[in-house]
C-alpha cells in the first residue's frame, strides 16, 4: 500500500506512552518544527489520559491497533515493550504508514526477519531509533575515524551506565531477561550499533561476562573483536551512576567522547601526556572553537538531548527525499544480532561467533 502524503509538519502518532515516550520523544519534538505529534495511543487509560493532557494531544486511542487506523497519522512511532515491536510495526506498514521504530528490533531473529521480509513490500520508510548516531561528538568521532588521521584503530572501549532499577514504577520487562529487558538487549543494543557506526566494520567474535543482582545481567562486560581485527570492550549497567563514554585507540592517536558534557569531545595525540599543561592548552583551544556549536546544543538540553532532535530531523528527511534512513531495519537486526551472540556466551560461558549466534534470548 502507498503511504499518505500531507504537506506541513509530519504527522506522527505514538504507539505507547511509557518512559521513552515522555521523557524523551515528547519533550524533544516541542524543538521540531518538521513534525506534529497527531494522536497518542496506550492500552493503559490513566497512561494516555496523563501524558495526551499534558502535552495537549486531542486524538486518543486504546489500542496500537486503532492508532494505525487513524487516517490523521502519516507515521506511527513504535513505543511499545520490544515483545510487541513487530506487530505493531506490521500492522502500520499494511495500513500505509511510515515507521520510527524504536530499538531493539525484536526478541527473536525470526520476527525480526519477518518484518524485514515484509517491509520490503512497502514503500513506506522504516527507521530504527539509534538516537547515539546523531550524538553531535560521536558523528564528529567517526568522521575523525573515517579520515585516517588515528592510523589504524588498535581498540574501541565504551561505557553506558545509569541507575534503571532504581526508577520509580519501573515496568516488570525492563529487568526480565526472557521479556527482552535487562542490559544486553535493552541497552547495550545502541553501543552495539555504536561500534559498527564508527568503525564501519562488522563485528566476528564476542564474550560476555554478567551479573546479575536487582535485574538480570544488570551489569555486564562484552568484548569483541571486529571482522577488520579491531578490539572491543563495553561495560553496561542499569544498577550504577550515570556515565555514558566512548573512547577510540589509534595507532597514531585517540578521541574521547564523554556523551553528557558539552565539551565531550577530547582528542590526542599519540604522545600527549593527559593532563600536562600543553595537553590542557590545546583542550581548551579545541573547546572555546566549538563554543557556538556548544551553545546550541545546551540550549536543546544537552548533546545527548538532541541527538533525538536529529534522529526525527532525519527521520522526516528521509520521508520527504525518499532516501533511506541512515539506520534501517538492517542496521537494527544486525546490533540485535550482536545482542543476541553476546547473550549466547553469557549462558555459555564462552566466546560465540556472529554466525553461530543464537536467534531467540534464552531464559536460563
Ligand atoms: N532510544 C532510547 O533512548 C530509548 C529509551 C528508553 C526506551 N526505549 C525503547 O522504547 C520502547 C518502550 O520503552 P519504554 O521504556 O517507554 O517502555 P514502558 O514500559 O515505559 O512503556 C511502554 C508503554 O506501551 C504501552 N503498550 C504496550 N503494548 C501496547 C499496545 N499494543 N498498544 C498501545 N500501547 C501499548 C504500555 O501500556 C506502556 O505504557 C522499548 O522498545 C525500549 O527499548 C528507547
Amino acid at each position: 500500500m502507498k503511504s499518505a502524503i500531507h504537506s506541513g509538519p509530519l504527522r506522527v502518532g505514538f504507539a505507547g506512552c511509557g518512559f521513552v515516550t515522555r521523557n524523551r520523544h515528547l519533550p524533544t519534538l516541542r524543538r521540531v518544527k518538521e513534525i506534529e505529534v497527531a494522536a497518542l495511543a496506550d492500552l493503559d487509560p490513566a497512561a494516555l489520559s496523563e501524558v495526551a493532557d499534558r502535552y495537549g494531544v486531542s486524538r486518543r486511542h486504546g489500542s496500537a491497533e486503532s492508532l494505525v487506523r487513524d487516517s490523521e497519522v502519516e507515521a506511527v512511532a513504535v513505543c511499545v515493550p520490544v515483545g510487541a515491536h513487530v506487530e505493531v510495526a506490521l500492522a502500520a506498514l499494511e495500513a500505509g504508514k511510515h515507521v520510527f521504530l524504536e530499538k531493539p528490533l525484536a526478541l527473536h531473529l525470526e520476527d525480526a526477519d519477518r518484518l524485514v521480509a515484509r517491509a520490503a513490500d512497502f514503500s513506506s520508510r522504516v527507521m530504527v531509533g539509534f538516537n547515539l548516531r546523531w550524538h553531535r561528538n560521536l558523528r564528529a568521532a567517526r568522521q575523525i575515524v573515517a579520515s585516517g588521521a588515528l592510523g589504524r584503530i588498535q581498540s574501541l572501549s565504551t561505557v553506558f551506565s545509569d541507575p534503571v532499577l532504581s526508577r520509580t514504577g519501573l515496568p516488570a520487562w525492563r529487568s526480565s531477561r526472557a521479556a527482552g529487558g535487562g542490559v544486553l538487549l535493552d541497552k547495550l543494543v545502541h553501543h552495539f550499533d555504536l561500534w559498527r557506526f564508527l568503525l564501519a566494520d562488522e563485528v566476528k567474535e564476542v564474550f560476555t561476562l554478567s551479573h546479575s543482582g536487582r535485574g538480570d545481567d544488570d551489569t555486564v562486560s562484552v568484548t569483541a573483536r571486529m571482522a577488520g581485527g579491531t578490539l572491543v570492550t563495553t561495560l553496561g549497567m542499569d544498577d550504577a551512576f550515570m556515565k555514558h563514554e566512548v573512547t577510540i585507540y589509534g595507532e597514531r592517536g585517540g578521541v574521547h567522547v564523554d556523551c553528557y558534557r558539552f565539551d565531550g569531545l577530547r582528542r590526542y595525540g599519540v604522545s600527549d601526556m593527559p593532563g600536562a599543561p600543553r595537553t590542557r592548552l590545546r583542550h581548551f583551544a579545541a573547546m572555546l572553537r566549538e563554543s557556538r556549536a556548544s551553545l546550541a546544543a545546551i540550549r536543546r538540553g544537552g548533546d545527548f538531548d538532541a541527538s533525538y532532535d536529529g534522529e526525527w530531523r532525519h527521520f522526516v528527511e528521509s520521508i520527504r527525499s525518499g532516501r533511506p534512513p541512515e539506520c534501517g531495519l538492517a542496521d537494527g537486526r544486525a546490533a540485535m544480532q550482536i545482542s543476541l551472540a553476546a547473550d549466547r556466551s553469557r549462558s555459555l560461558g564462552e566466546p560465540v561467533s556472529i554466525a553461530s549466534g543464537s536467534t531467540r534470548v534464552p531464559v536460563a
